[in-house]
């Protein structure tokens, strides 16, 4: 927890420790960095008496078995900003490293990533059994540095040369060995200085895995030598905005057309990155999506779609063998350039349509036996898993590759909820959760009036924060399956580089606490805290993040109950909601419940037909208002109805129109908008219908959340 103050006790600890800080007027002291500043919590921790004053000029030595492969962490340390040098004599050294023969873990877990770190007056003593956890430890002392700069007042990442540590001990390591983010440079494509900086920020949280979503309908990204169609033309698209892209023919075009949108990694490039990444002990993992979000495949190869044509096949043909021998070559090139033990083979959301006409679909289900198209799928994903493992490699999918059976050693990535990820450890599958609700960074963070456009969620950091990936339930054999979480960034509609960092911090540190450190050391009030300097941190380093200093928060209506004439009536459906958005059921619309910022809450009802509800308040009632409030987000297909006619009646049977009220909201305008629908009247009656009439366009949403009546 952050206290700059200028104390008694502050100096003379420092005085105590031979401080040669200068004090004077003008000058801030801070209080030193400590362990409860950093993010995320250490396992253990002690604070002793004193400071240590990391100043220029102070050496460091790195020792000990492991000493040859932690040559990188020297680098590191050369890099940072506090004129450390570098010595062979532990004698001489202010920092000492010792690789090797140090901390192995807790008692839960036995881990490389762990560390401990001794903070004492005159000297830091760091043990780690290897690079990694050597590497982490100096990434705590990083933090502390930062939170304990000495210089002008005003926040962390002044440019002075000193720092204070407080004393302390730390003992240290990971709670997963996955903690990971996913970067969607697909949709947008991003530099690879860009991917190197969020690795930066990633070491710092000790964020171990960069998941790349390298291929998909918006754009292939990663250059393959036997097919170069996939970067020559599949990489470049003539918008800029996908969502303008998305609305046209979605076709692409040649790189070399004036004002081609898009662009992949060379190999020289992926090498680039990888080199940054293992001195970040960060794993990059690759994606090549398959069968689904394929189009920009079948657009530079129709050949690999069912009916052989450019455009208009999103997925794959898993029916023809030359889609194999695609598949092998590439993933025998991605697999020669990642040295990640994982590829990531997507495997969601593919239509699966074309196959159940397509005769070489056909063919192959009936000579495999297959049942249905799930069952193609699913012979896919086996032998692409097979092949994967000739080349030493294991695969990860999303959930969907549940369907049809699971591939023998495919790893999960739960994604739509929890569901398929407790379905695999409980087959004895490896799962990394990465639930939308809490893991999808892309969602909205705070009251969407204020936030960049959206593909629609709403997923703050303390919602973020809350996800518990160890389902209860689950035993200890089943669990020991869960390899850990991961947040991901969706870019649909984040075009450029800065709303990307704008959706990932703070939200990233949330990933890496849930990661790395213990449930019961978990507390929101003390994380937002330490959440907010390390904002700090990183805006002085650059980055480009979320406010959080002056979050807005949920709706406020959603936050009271409202009591009004129809709280508790019974609501009788003249067309049912959409079994997809049931909010709480038959009792939803009149709970008393007002909804949040998302449609998906659990407050909003769906309805992807008119709304015609009719509310039975029980007998009689003097009735002067009547209103209901609907939403309208384009990205994600919600609009306001056209227009809603509200009715009453005495008997249930005859009903008269007591108004009709119009949209006045363009089915055009994006963001998020609401409006309440409602008349003013003086009527009695015993039942209230509201109908409300949905846009004609094929695919929308309409949402309420309560038939409001008084
Ligand atoms: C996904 O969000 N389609 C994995
Ligand atoms: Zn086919």
């Amino acid at each position: 927890m952050r206290k700059i103050f200028i104390s008694a006790v502050c100096l003379l600890l420092w005085a105590a420790a031979g401080a040669s800080a200068d004090t004077s007027q003008g000058l801030c002291s801070p209080a030193p960095g400590s362990p409860e500043d950093i993010i995320p919590v250490p396992y253990s921790y002690e604070m002793h008496d004193g400071v240590f004053i990391l100043e220029p000029g102070m050496a460091f030595c790195i020792k000990g078995s492991e000493a040859d492969g932690a040559a990188d962490l020297a680098s590191t340390l050369l890099e940072l900003p506090y004129g450390l040098v570098q010595t062979d004599r532990a004698a001489k050294a202010d920092i000492i490293i010792t690789v090797g023969d140090g901390h192995k873990g807790n008692d839960a877990n036995v881990s490389d990533e762990s560390y401990r770190i001794k903070v004492s007056p005159k000297k830091i003593t760091i043990d780690a059994p290897s690079f990694a956890g050597a590497f982490y430890a100096v990434q705590s002392i990083i933090q502390m540095a930062e939170y304990g700069r000495v210089g002008e007042c005003g926040g962390a990442g002044q440019n002075q040369a000193q720092s204070a540590i407080q004393c302390c001990t730390i003992t240290d390591s990971p709670r997963f060995g996955y903690r990971g983010l996913h970067f969607d440079v697909s949709r947008h494509f991003r530099s690879k200085e860009f991917l190197m900086k969020q690795m930066d920020a990633m070491a710092l949280l000790k964020l171990n895995r960069m998941h790349l979503h390298l291929t998909d309908g918006a754009g292939w990204r990663l250059e393959i030598d036997a097919y170069p169609r996939l970067t020559e033309f599949a990489a470049w698209r003539p918008y800029r905005r996908w969502s303008d892209w998305w609305n046209s023919e979605r076709h692409y075009c040649e790189s070399s057309t004036a004002g081609a949108y898009g662009g992949y990694y060379t190999k020289d490039d992926i090498r680039e990155i990888l080199e940054y990444a293992e001195k970040r002990h960060i794993e990059v993992i690759p994606e090549i999506e398959m069968p689904g979000h394929s189009d920009e495949v079948t657009a530079a190869y129709p050949w690999m779609s069912c009916n052989g044509e450019q455009y208009g096949n999103c997925d794959i043909c898993p029916g023809k063998e030359s889609t194999y021998g695609f598949l092998e070559t590439v993933l025998t090139e991605v697999a020669d350039l990642f040295p990640s033990g994982y590829i990531h083979i997507g495997g969601d959301e593919a239509s699966k349509e074309a196959w159940k006409t397509c005769p070489d679909c056909r063919k192959r289900m009936e000579e495999e036996r297959l049942e249905n198209v799930d069952e193609l799928q699913s012979y896919l994903i086996r032998r692409i898993e097979k092949f994967a493992h000739s080349l030493g490699k294991r695969i990860i999918g999303w959930d969907e590759i549940l369907q049809g059976g699971l591939a023998p050693d495919a790893t999960v990535m739960s994604w739509r909820g929890t569901e398929g990820g407790i379905e695999a450890l409980k087959s004895g599958h490896d799962v990394i959760m990465t639930p939308g609700e809490y893991c999808y960074l892309n969602y909205t963070q705070d009251a969407p009036f204020k936030e960049p456009v959206s593909i629609g969620g709403y997923a703050t950091l303390e919602k973020t924060y809350s996800y518990e990936p160890a389902e209860p339930g689950l035993d200890s054999g089943q669990l020991s399956h869960l390899l850990g979480v991961q947040g991901n960034v969706w870019a649909e509609y984040i075009t450029d580089d800065q709303g990307a960092e704008y959706m990932y911090y703070p939200r990233a540190f949330a990933i890496a606490e849930t990661g790395w450190s213990r449930p019961e050391a978990k507390d929101y009030a003390d994380f937002r805290e330490r959440a907010l300097m390390m904002i700090d941190v990183l805006r002085d380093k650059g980055y480009n993040t979320f406010d959080l200093a002056n979050e807005y928060g949920e709706r406020k209506e959603s936050l009271v109950p409202v009591e009004h004439l129809a709280t508790g009536c019974e609501v009788i459906y003249g067309i049912p909601y959409n079994d997809k958005y049931p909010a709480s059921g038959e009792s939803s619309l009149t709970d008393g419940h007002l909804g949040g910022w998302s449609y998906g809450d659990g407050r909003w009802q769906g309805f992807l037909t008119d709304t015609d509800v009719t509310v039975d308040l029980g007998s009689m009632q003097p009735v002067h208002y009547i209103g209901a409030t609907f939403m309208q987000i384009l990205s994600a297909w919600v609009y306001l109805p056209e227009k809603v006619e509200i009715s009453i009646s005495d008997d249930g049977e005859d009903f008269r129109r007591v108004g009709t009220i119009y949209r006045d909201l363009s089915d055009k305008a994006e963001g998020l908008y609401f409006k309440t629908y409602s008349v003013v009247c003086n009527e009695n009656c015993r039942y209230v219908r509201i109908h409300a009439y949905r846009q004609d366009k094929e695919g929308a949403w309409l949402f309420t959340d309560e038939i409001v009546v008084n």
